[in-house]
């Protein structure tokens, strides 16, 4: 297996630990350090970030969850059909690993690797499917996808890989081209993507589903600050900034930030940096796509529709690809 040691038993470790959090110091700094402060989207998912974002995907504005389960209750046989039973399955980003649940019958895949970056989570998921599902056989991989990795190769067989949520909508364009191309390598020629895209609709919709009226993806955003803390011993102070969430029509994406309240300065291991009142720490995108500009990407990819479908609003499309 290319590039993966065994550490507990059923997870694969294809990244060492210890430099994920030494990449995190040198990328923090380098974002801290430009003139449109910036922090990675990926540094959301502490124990705490991925129990707010499972919290944000029940927002009643929050659509796209709820839609794209809708899409995968309904259209699970003809899913299963197209898939096959009996192929590796994996899944980016997989989080609490509950969307995966829904297909998992219909499947009957003979291995299911779940791949994340938030090591407790996805060890704590896995063990959950262990237990509803004792014949699964599962390798859990904690990884940073966004950053170079192995692909494990599981010998001959289907491959496929599920990538819902539309978090490839949180990737810039080059870099989800770019995973896109790999995902299309680790499945080979046949191989298929199960991939959530995000449509793009009335800025209303899109962004009511960012400003939550409970606030809860206020704090998703603001945790940030409080992982960077108790990561890289940082003094951040969440109250001095704001939630603010907005669509960019130009680039079609929601760009969320952080909002500086009032003049400050935060030190992170030896560096200090000032903070004036009312500029902003940019900390995710979320492209749009139309089902047109996806395949477009996709193709560049090699990667080529089968099936796509969307809800009766068109809020959001699940797309079936394949490697030709
Ligand atoms: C994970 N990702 C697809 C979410 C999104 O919609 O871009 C993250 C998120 N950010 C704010 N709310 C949800």
């Amino acid at each position: 297996m290319a590039g993966a040691t065994g550490t507990e038993r059923g997870e694969l470790s294809l990244q060492d630990t210890s430099l994920l959090t030494d990449s995190m110091v040198h990328e923090v700094h380098a974002g801290l350090a430009r003139t449109q402060k910036t922090l990675s989207p990926k540094y959301f998912y502490d124990k705490k970030g991925s129990e707010l974002f499972d919290a944000i995907t029940m927002a009643p504005e929050y659509y796209p969850a709820r839609t794209e389960v809708q899409l995968l209750r309904t259209h699970s046989d003809e899913l299963a059909e197209l898939l096959g039973k009996n192929s590796y399955l994996f899944e980016l980003g997989s989080g609490s690993s509950v969307k995966i649940r829904l297909l998992l019958e219909a499947l009957r895949p003979r291995r299911y690797i779940p791949m994340d970056i938030s090591r407790d989570h996805l060890l704590a998921a896995a063990a959950r499917l262990a237990r509803d599902y004792p014949w699964l056989e599962i390798n859990s991989v904690h990884i940073d996808y966004s950053r170079p990795w192995d692909m494990p190769d599981f010998g001959p067989g289907r491959y496929n890989v599920f990538f819902p949520g539309s978090s490839i909508g949180n990737f810039e364009p080059h870099a989800a081209l770019a995973l896109l191309r790999k995902v299309a390598m680790l499945g080979g020629v046949g191989g298929g993507l199960l991939i959530g895209v995000d449509l793009k609709k009335d800025v209303s919709v899109l962004e009511a589903a960012y400003n939550d009226a409970q606030g809860v993806t206020a704090r998703f955003n603001l945790n940030i600050l409080s992982h960077i803390n108790q990561r890289l011993g940082a003094n951040f102070e969440p109250r001095n900034f704001a939630h603010r969430a907005i669509y960019n029509e130009t680039h079609g994406r929601i760009e969320m930030h952080l909002a500086c309240l009032r003049d400050h300065g935060v030190r992170m291991q030896g560096r200090a940096y000032e903070f004036a009142t009312g500029e902003t720490i940019h900390t995710e995108n979320s492209y749009k796509y139309t089902i047109a500009e996806f395949h477009a990407l996709a193709a560049q990819a090699a990667l080529f529709p089968v099936k796509v479908w969307t809800d009766s609003k068109a809020l959001f499309s699940m797309h079936y690809l394949v490697r030709r």
